[in-house]
């Protein structure tokens, strides 16, 4: 395997030891109380110190949150950062009030109060939860963790069944969380990127397996800000899931592109040889990293299994006639590099400079704030087709809460649903959902300094 080594530190002036495997970082469910709070972790190799994050329960990831579909899931959570937060439970189709976006939903829970989320899980499949105020700085700070929820029919029988939180930290050279979080430099590009992935907290994570072992992997994307360009090596199978939802039909595994806030559950098989070991390899600029090892002990059985059945479909209503579809337009602008002179802010128009002062980078439809009026008004029940264009020089991540959408290609077939779609420069895309979820709902890019800075919007559906 050429060009395929640990991750480490770009630009480190210590000189760092060869990554070493830390046990993995997924925890037990920790009863039905969710604490945000300072903690610390081993988040780089054991020559460097432990790295002071906040996290729930004071670790990255944060507990697993695992539960069945249809069950009620309540958690009390309890604030203990040195500034307001909330929950938001990423990709589940939630009752409004439950949604976690402060300002919005919810006022933000301050430092020493609680707050009590109670739900139901319609839908099985790989959700997580972050928080959704300061994101772009409290996430960046390790405040995530996957919800998973099992399919009321059963699970597909695998032999493992993993988790796996992929993040992007930029960290010092003490590993520590690098300042800098209002960088307008970071707002008006890509984003804050990093210079240290973790796989479950954790540099060098690895998962003994056996040959011919069946695995449910699922992956989470819960970087601020980097695309991930996904391969494996010594694991053969199938993509049979996107942002939670099965697929229609598994599709042979191949490259995979991940944005922020994206998951991708595949089912594969361990065809490395015993002894050998087999990866998940991140592709970045300079060459492709194991950021997952699967070190091969022995064999589970003879041969690989038969190809697995599609998982079974959650019970998303389906789409009305296109035909009859409300429509809507979204025009994306902004950024460095881009054509954006200006927008409209608190009411009115202003020029780029100021903008920038203010805080404010990037519009949707002319608007760097998100104003009183919803871009879209739906009737419940209604289907909403939305067309998108990104008149800018970055790619984003568009992400709608409450609903799962299809995009639907120029000669109208359809996609598979989604919570989040990456668009990159230049790129139009159409998308289609059925508004049956009442309240007020966010639409807004999960390049967090890019829905900070202006890309971000919201519907009401009656
Ligand atoms: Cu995962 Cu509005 O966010
Ligand atoms: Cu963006």
């Amino acid at each position: 395997m050429p060009g395929i080594t640990r991750r480490q530190f770009t630009q480190s002036a210590l000189g760092l030891a060869a990554a070493t495997a830390i046990p993995g970082g997924v925890h037990a469910a920790a009863g039905d109380r969710l604490v945000a709070r300072p903690g610390t972790a081993r988040l780089a190799p054991a020559a460097y110190p432990e790295t002071r994050i906040w996290g729930y329960d004071g670790t990255v990831p944060g507990p697993m949150v695992r539960a069945r579909q249809g069950d009620r899931l309540a958690r009390q959570f309890v604030n203990e950062l040195p500034q307001p937060s909330s929950v938001h439970w990423h990709g589940i189709r939630i009752a409004n009030a439950m949604d976690g976006v402060a300002g919005m939903t919810q006022d933000a829970v301050a430092p020493g109060a609680e707050f009590l989320y109670d739900f139901v899980l319609p839908d099985a499949g790989t959700y997580w939860y972050h928080p959704h105020n300061r994101t772009w700085e409290q996430m960046a700070r390790g405040l995530y963790g996957a919800l998973i929820v099992d399919e009321a029919g059963g699970a597909p029988e695998v032999d493992r069944d993993e988790v796996l939180l992929i993040d992007d930290w930029r960290l010092t050279d003490d590993a520590q969380i690098a300042p800098g979080f209002g960088a307008m430099h970071d707002w008006a590009h890509a984003g804050r990127l990093g210079n240290w992935i973790t796989v479950n907290g954790n540099g060098a994570w690895s998962q003994k397996v056996q040959r011919f072992a069946r695995l449910r992997l699922r992956l989470v994307n819960t970087a601020n800000a980097r695309v991930f360009t996904l391969e494996t090596r010594g694991l053969d199978g199938w993509l049979v899931a996107l942002d939670g939802m099965p697929l229609d039909r598994p599709e042979p595994l191949a490259r995979l592109t991940l944005a922020p806030a994206q998951r991708a559950d595949l089912i594969v098989d361990v065809v490395a040889d015993e002894g050998a070991e087999a990866f998940l390899v991140s592709f970045e600029r300079d060459g492709g990293y194991a950021i997952a090892a699967f070190p091969v002990e022995d064999s589970a059985r003879q041969a690989a299994l038969p190809a697995p059945a599609p998982l079974p479909p959650n019970p998303v209503p389906a789409l009305g006639p296109l035909a009859q579809a409300r429509r809507a337009t979204l025009l994306m602008e902004g950024g460095a590099m881009g054509s954006m002179r200006g927008a409209m802010m608190n009411g009115r128009q202003m020029e780029m400079r100021d903008l920038a002062a203010a805080g404010k980078v990037w519009a949707f439809n002319g608007m760097a704030d998100m104003g009183d009026t919803p871009l879209i008004e739906a009737q419940r029940g209604e289907t909403i087709v939305l067309a998108l264009t990104n008149d800018t020089a970055w790619p984003h991540a568009m992400h709608l809460h409450g609903h799962h959408f299809r995009q639907v290609a120029a000669d109208g077939t359809m996609g598979p649903l989604r919570d989040t779609l990456l668009m990159n420069r230049g790129e139009t895309a159409e998308i289609a959902f059925l508004a049956d979820n009442p309240g007020d709902w966010l639409l807004h890019c999960h390049m967090l300094e890019h829905s900070a800075g202006g890309m971000m919007t919201w519907l009401r559906v009656a």
